[in-house]
This record gives C-alpha cells, structure tokens and sequence, in this order.
C-alpha cells in the first residue's frame, strides 16, 4: 500500500464548521485536507438547515403575503395558486447554488475535498470509505473534527420523513398536510409551523415549557411572539408534554398532558414534525479507538484551544459546547485555525446574536431579563414599539418592538431584544455595540437614517437611559 499523504490540517466534516475551518487553512498556507460523507459541503446548514428553511420561509411569507395582505395595499391580485413542486424547486436550486460556490472556493484555497467518510486510525491517520467506493488513508499534524449535530429523536416515535418527520422531511414534504403537530416550540418548531401553517396546513405547537422560543428567548418577546403567531393561525398548546405517540395508521395519534399532570386528550394529524433539539454527531469517527473524551450529552469535550484530550485533535461547531448556529460555528472555524496557525485565536461567546426567521422576525444578542436578575445584575430597559417607527408604518407592518437591556450604574449595553420585520438584520447593530461595549447611550446619540426601522433601535436605546422622543 502507498504512504498516508500527509497534511498539516485535516477537518473531518465539511459543514459550516468544517468547510470554513479548511478556507482560513488553505488561505494561511497550511496543506489542507477536508473530509466530507454526505457527497455535498455545507453541512446541515447549506444542505437542510439555514440555507433552504430560509428559502420556504421567504417564498410562504410572500404567498400568504397576496393571499392576506395585498388588498389595503392598494393591490388586487386574482387567482393565486400554490406550486408546491416549483417552491422546492427555488429551494433546491439555492441550495445547489451554494454548495458548489464551497467546492469553487476549495479550489480557489487550495484545500483538497475528500468525498467520504472519516474515521481515526490513530491520533495522527484517519481513514475514508469513500462515497464513489474504495478506501483512502491520510495523516495530519492537526485533526480538527467538525462533525455537528442530528435531531435529538423522540422516545417512541420512529422517523420515517413522510408521516413522522424531523426539519430535513419538513423542508421537502411534497404536500401540504391537513393538520400538523409539532413537538418543540424552539427555533426549528415555530420556524417550519409558519411556513406549513403559511401554506394552507393546520399546525399545532405542543411546547413543553410555559414559554416559546427555547432557550435565550426574552420573556417578553416570547410573549408577543407567541401572540402574533397565533394571529397568523397556529394553534399552542403550552406547559403541554407528549406521553405517547402511535404512528400505525394513517393518521398520528399523540397522547398530550399538562406537563404538571393532568388534563389528558389525544391530538391526531397526517404530519408530526419531532423538533425538541439537536444533539452531538460523531458516530462512526472512532473516537473511542483513540479515547477522546466525550461528556454526558455527547459533546466532545475541549478547552479555551479548542483541543480534545489528544491536543492536536480539536473540535469546532455543533459536535461541541455552546449555542447550534452556524455562525457560532464559523467564528470557532477561523479562530481554530488561527491557534493552530498563530498561538492565539479568539471568540467572543457573550456577542453571538440569534435569529429566528418567522413573520415577524425575533433576533437577540447578550443577556436577556431572566438572566440579568438571577446573575443579581442590576440594569436599565429601553423599549421601543414598531406602532411608533415611521418606516413600519409606511410598511403597513407594525407588529414588535426592540428592547434595550444596559447596566444601571455604567449604562453599557447587556441586552438587546429585537421582534419586528427585519429583526434578524437589525440585531448586527446590536451585536457590534456589544462587541464595542457600547452604551446605550453610545447607540443613542449615533445619527441613524430616516425614515428606516433602524431609528426604533435608536430610540429603544435613547428610551434606557432618558426618554424616546416619538413615543
Ligand atoms: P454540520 O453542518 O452538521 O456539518 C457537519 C458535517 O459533517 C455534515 O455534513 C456531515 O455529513 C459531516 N460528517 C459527519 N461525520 C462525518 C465523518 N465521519 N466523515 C465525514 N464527514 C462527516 N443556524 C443558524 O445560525 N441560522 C439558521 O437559520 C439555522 N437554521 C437551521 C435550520 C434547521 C432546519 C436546522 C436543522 C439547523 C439550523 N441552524 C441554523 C443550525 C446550523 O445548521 C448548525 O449550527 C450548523 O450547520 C453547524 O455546523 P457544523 O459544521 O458544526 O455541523
Ligand atoms: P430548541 O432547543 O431551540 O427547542 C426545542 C424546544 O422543544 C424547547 O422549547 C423545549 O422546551 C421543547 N421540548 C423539549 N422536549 C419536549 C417535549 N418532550 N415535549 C414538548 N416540547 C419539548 O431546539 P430546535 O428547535 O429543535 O432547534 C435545534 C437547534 O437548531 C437549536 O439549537 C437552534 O440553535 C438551531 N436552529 C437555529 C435556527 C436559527 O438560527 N434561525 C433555525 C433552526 C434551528
């Protein structure tokens, strides 16, 4: 057999973690390798996350859109129809898009694209079976593993992606469903819920928790969040736990109880979407073989450095600590290269903005309420309402507010809580104030354009440390 060809960095996934990691490799002039299994870069993300729940999000937003909304608008539309096959296929062609700009930017790097699976020899080799068949051995000075995450499954239930569905069957069923349940009213529950609920399905949120949004959601925004979307149609029910699920039939039954105990009913519906969170992937990697260290909830255990146990094996993205978005995982991308590279490397985790990509949207960075009073921090709030913002008027799109969190005695900024139409653009604001350690009133007496929903923002910070002067 021939010599493992030897690399000074190998990242064994190609997802957003992977795939930027190898670029940042390839630009600092490091011999990379990337290893992906899926036949396709971009992970989770490109492939069935980020990129397509956001093109069906935005396509069911416009379609709803003419049916509901056009006529105070001054337009008169006809006969809209749905064309489901032809929505997906918008989809599906973004997505291709995407992933094949990856491949031209390997190219472009210099990193080499090993179509296969990945598996530790040793600490240093790591075999693939490759996708095309046939097996290959490389050897790297750095091993970075980027293997993400997988749905978290629902005791009980068995994923078939037609009648019992996790997000990857949510953004490809082939027919609007009559009724769908979905288990989870976190990120990927109110998410998909819009846009089936968009397009004609009756949706029914079963969340554990007294609150939706999952964790890190404002209260306050929850609340309003939760309000609006039941304006739109979909159906909550709250503090509501499923205890069993039967998926023989045509048609789901799923047992629900108050999650103190209690009141008991039976909920049926063609389609049940399982979206109670994501776990750790890493199966089949061999890290046992080497004794890579794994905690209670699978996440592959790292320090500041991002190094395992084994200190040139590291782990960036989902398979590790720390909130499952794909930015997250892309800061961690580059800064591990950068230690590898250069010693040193860095991520602010108290700066990472969250996005949810409903109508409207809701967007955060740093601390929210809860978390400032049980930290016993004592803070100011500012908000502001969209019924207030001329632009949002002008839109006819008024729903949200944006909420302002700053430390009561230095006026920095802790928080900021965004619902409103572009929410998920105006929180790279907020986020760069915190990053800064703006004040509130730094963001205050910035000029701001008008007429933009950006002045809410403005004002929502003018509105903590004094007073908003348009409401
Ligand atoms: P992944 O993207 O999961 O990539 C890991 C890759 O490794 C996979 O392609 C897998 O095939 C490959 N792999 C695994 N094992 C091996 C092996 N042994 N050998 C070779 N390859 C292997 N985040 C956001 O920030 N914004 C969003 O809007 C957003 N929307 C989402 C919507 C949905 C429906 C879902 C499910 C997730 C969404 N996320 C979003 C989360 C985001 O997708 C993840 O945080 C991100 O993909 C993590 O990147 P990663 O590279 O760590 O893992
Ligand atoms: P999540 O953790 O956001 O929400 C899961 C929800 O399910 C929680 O509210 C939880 O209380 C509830 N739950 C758990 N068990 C339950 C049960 N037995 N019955 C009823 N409810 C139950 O997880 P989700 O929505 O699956 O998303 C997974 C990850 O994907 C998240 O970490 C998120 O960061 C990421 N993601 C990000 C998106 C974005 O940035 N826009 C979009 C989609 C996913």
């Amino acid at each position: 057999a021939s010599e493992a060809k030897d690399y000074d960095v190998i990242f064994i996934g190609g997802g957003v973690a992977g795939y930027v990691g190898a670029i940042k490799a390839g630009q600092e002039g490091l011999k990379t390798a990337c290893i992906e299994k899926r036949g396709m870069l971009g992970g989770t993300c490109l492939n069935v996350g980020c990129i397509p729940s956001k093109s069906l999000l935005n396509n069911s937003h416009l379609y709803h859109q003419i049916l509901h909304d056009t006529k105070k608008r001054g337009i008169d539309v006809g006969d809209v129809k749905l064309n489901l096959k032809q929505m997906m296929k918008a989809k599906d062609e973004s997505v291709a898009g995407l992933t094949k700009g990856v491949e031209f930017l390997f190219k472009k790097n210099g990193v080499d694209y090993i179509k296969g699976a990945g598996a530790f020899v040793n600490e240093h080799e790591v075999a693939v079976n490759l996708v095309d068949g046939g097996q290959t051995q490389i050897k790297g000075k750095n091993i970075v593993i980027a293997t993400g995450s997988e749905t978290t499954p629902f005791p009980g239930l068995t994923i078939d992606e037609k009648k019992v569905i996790t997000s990857t069957g949510a953004i490809a069923l082939e027919q609007v469903p009559k009724r769908m349940v979905v288990i989870g009213g976190g990120i990927i529950g109110l998410e998909m819920a819009s846009v089936w609920s968009r397009l004609g399905s009756d949706v029914t949120v079963v969340e554990f928790l007294g609150q939706i949004g999952g964790p890190g959601m404002d209260a306050d925004i929850a609340k309003q969040a939760h309000k609006i979307l039941a304006k739109q149609g979909i159906k909550f029910k709250l503090g509501t736990k499923v205890t069993k699920g039967d998926a023989s039939g045509d048609i789901v039954k799923l047992d629900v109880e108050a999650a103190k105990g209690g009141k008991q009913e039976t909920l049926e519906a063609e389609v049940v979407l399982c979206a109670i969170g994501r776990r750790p992937y890493h199966e089949g990697l061999g890290l046992e073989n080497i004794g890579v260290e794994v905690d209670e909830r699978k996440r592959i255990v790292i320090d500041q450095e991002y190094r395992t146990n084994i200190p040139h094996i590291r782990v960036v993205g989902d398979c590790t600590f720390g909130p499952m978005l794909a930015h997250k995982a892309e800061e961690e991308a580059v800064a591990v290269v950068e230690f590898i590279k250069h010693g040193t490397g860095h991520v602010n985790y108290g700066a990472i903005p969250s996005v949810m990509y409903t109508h409207p949207e809701v967007a955060w960075v740093g601390q929210n309420e809860k978390e400032l009073k049980d930290a016993g921090i004592k803070y100011n709030v500012g908000s502001f309402p969209f019924t207030a913002n001329s632009r949002a008027k002008t839109n006819l799109d008024t729903d949200g507010m944006v909420k302002f969190l700053s430390d009561a005695e230095t006026d920095r900024i802790l928080g900021v809580h965004i619902i409103g139409a572009n929410a998920g653009e105006m929180i790279a604001e907020g986020t760069l104030a915190l990053e800064y350690g703006a004040s509130s009133e730094d963001v205050a007496r910035t000029c701001h354009a008008h007429p933009t929903l950006a002045e809410a923002f403005k004002e929502a910070a003018m509105a903590t440390y004094s007073k908003a002067i348009h409401f």
